[in-house]
């Protein structure tokens, strides 16, 4: 293959893909307007959750479109700690699961990268055996894996959780799980995505009932049967799965990341800038289109795959119920909150998906925002305008509102915790730079640098992420 090998974590120091992520800030020079074409990276949700799917055939799966991510590089090593040969080329990552062997997965990389733990029904479809550490809460919820789990047993497998780990096995000879019906008590992504990879090489059919039906879903159902698997109805509430014997390789192009395509329009939006996004996928983002739509910005649809933003003369307020798709998404809701900040009115969001998402209010109220929150629901009041401060993303989702709110913010606006913004977004502060944000990754240890009378860093005091 000849690319970079990606090596099993050796230990947990290992694991720091980005070692200065926890020690350096984003500094933003808020109130300049953007410009330009910025290139949409291939879907987080989907390439690690496809990642793990090539653990489901033994012979050279090619993924292109692979976003570079932190959180990629740790499934990477995730796959390597079991057996699999895994190498990247840019965008491009080559896997090899022939010597996929061992079915114990690192405790220290799958207790923060929950996606890793879907990787148990493609090891337990393939070995009949798994011993996965449970991915524990994060910041925006208990994220419990009960719906998998019981899924699985479903299939025939059993399981028993104790002292973290989900150790699950398949009895009698053939070690084969058993098609079932399963009825998903919430539309879980996770939860639909592991049972059908649980489900491509078990013995008869699998039915899905109240799947989940993201964009992300339907690449993983489509990524499976280029391997020769047998799935019908993804994208919609029912999955049919026929199980295989094998699967085969594949070569195969991930789908254009959609929060990260909603959350370049709404810096746009934000920044009173147009804006030309591509690739994309605009009926991956039909609710966001049509809330943004709904608070003043003009899309254009340049293309099948190119969105023009144009800017609002005024922004106005609205009211958001994030839902599964295709429903408003939640990864969306804090991006979307920022802009709602400088609305004209009061607007209204509802968080229904996760029990703790909305912890970025209390930071963009340190920029001048006026939010209230009670429970699940954030009282957003419109203010005339934002002022930089410092701030602390709490979650992948939360940087990012404050990177948008930051590009419109008066002054300087410095936010930590971009261990979080790297997780998810591919080279963020580069692409920005390059439509002419005044953004620098900085290191917390260096005094303020120079900064020179238009906002930019004097170089040698930039770190370049
Ligand atoms: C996926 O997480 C995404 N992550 C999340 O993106 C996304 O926010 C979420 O789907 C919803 O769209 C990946 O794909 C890697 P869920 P997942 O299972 O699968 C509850 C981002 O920012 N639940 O659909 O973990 C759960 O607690 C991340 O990119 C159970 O109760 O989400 C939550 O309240 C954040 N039991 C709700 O369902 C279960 O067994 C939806 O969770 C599973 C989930």
């Amino acid at each position: 293959m000849g690319g970079r090998l990606i090596n099993p974590v050796s230990s947990l120091a290992d694991a720091k893909l980005t070692p200065d992520a926890d020690s350096e800030v984003l500094q933003i020079s808020g109130g300049h307007q953007l410009h330009g074409h910025v290139r949409i990276s291939g879907a987080k949700n989907s390439a690690l959750v496809i990642m793990a799917g090539a653990l489901l055939c033994g012979d050279d799966c090619r993924i292109r479109n692979v976003p570079l991510l932190a959180d990629v590089e740790k499934m990477g090593q995730v796959l390597s700690s079991l057996g699999v040969q895994i190498e990247r080329h840019g965008e491009t990552l080559d896997i090899n699961a022939k010597d996929f062997c061992s079915s114990k997965a690192p405790y220290e990389l799958v207790t923060q990268l929950r996606a890793s733990f879907f990787a148990i029904g493609p090891i337990l479809a393939r070995l009949g055996v798994a011993q996965m550490p449970l991915p524990g809460g994060c910041a925006i919820g208990a994220r419990p894996v009960d719906l998998h789990v019981r899924g699985l047993q479903a299939m025939g497998a059993e399981v028993q959780i104790e002292h973290g780990i989900c150790n699950a096995f398949v009895p009698g000879s053939s070690r084969r799980l058993k098609g079932a019906k399963i009825y998903l008590d919430m539309p879980s992504v996770g939860a639909t995505e592991t049972l059908m990879m649980a489900a491509v090489l078990a013995e008869g059919e699998t039915i899905i009932e109240n799947a989940a039906r993201e964009p992300e879903v339907v690449d993983l159902a489509n990524f499976c049967i280029s391997m020769g698997a047998k799935i019908q109805g993804a994208g919609s509430s029912t999955i049919t799965i026929n199980g295989v014997t094998q699967l085969h390789g594949t070569d195969y192009t991930i789908i254009p990341d959609r929060i990260e395509t909603g959350t370049f329009m709404i810096a746009a939006a934000i920044t009173r800038s147009e804006l030309l996004l591509s690739p994309v996928a605009p009926d991956h983002l039909i609710p966001v289109i049509a809330k943004l739509q709904e608070v003043g910005v003009s899309i254009i649809e340049e293309a099948a795959d190119c969105l023009r933003v144009l800017p609002a003369e005024h922004l106005r307020a609205t009211n958001i119920d994030t839902l599964p798709h295709p429903g408003f998404p939640t990864d969306m809701q804090a991006p979307f909150m920022s802009l709602l900040t400088l609305a004209e009115g009061d607007s209204i969001i509802n968080e229904t998906v996760f029990e703790n998402r909305l912890r970025h209010a209390s930071e963009l109220n340190r920029l001048g925002a006026d939010i209230r929150v009670k429970g699940n629901t954030a009282f957003v009041k419109g203010v005339s305008h934002l002022s930089g401060a410092p701030v602390l993303g709490t979650d992948l989702r939360a940087a990012a509102a404050l990177v948008v709110a930051g590009l419109a913010a008066s002054g300087t606006t410095t936010i930590q915790g971009l261990r979080s913004l790297d997780r998810g977004y591919d080279r963020l502060d580069l692409k920005l730079q390059q439509l002419g944000a005044k953004v620098k990754r900085v290191s917390e240890i260096i005094n303020s640098p120079d900064v020179g009378s238009n906002g930019v860093v004097s170089p040698e005091s930039v770190i370049t992420s």
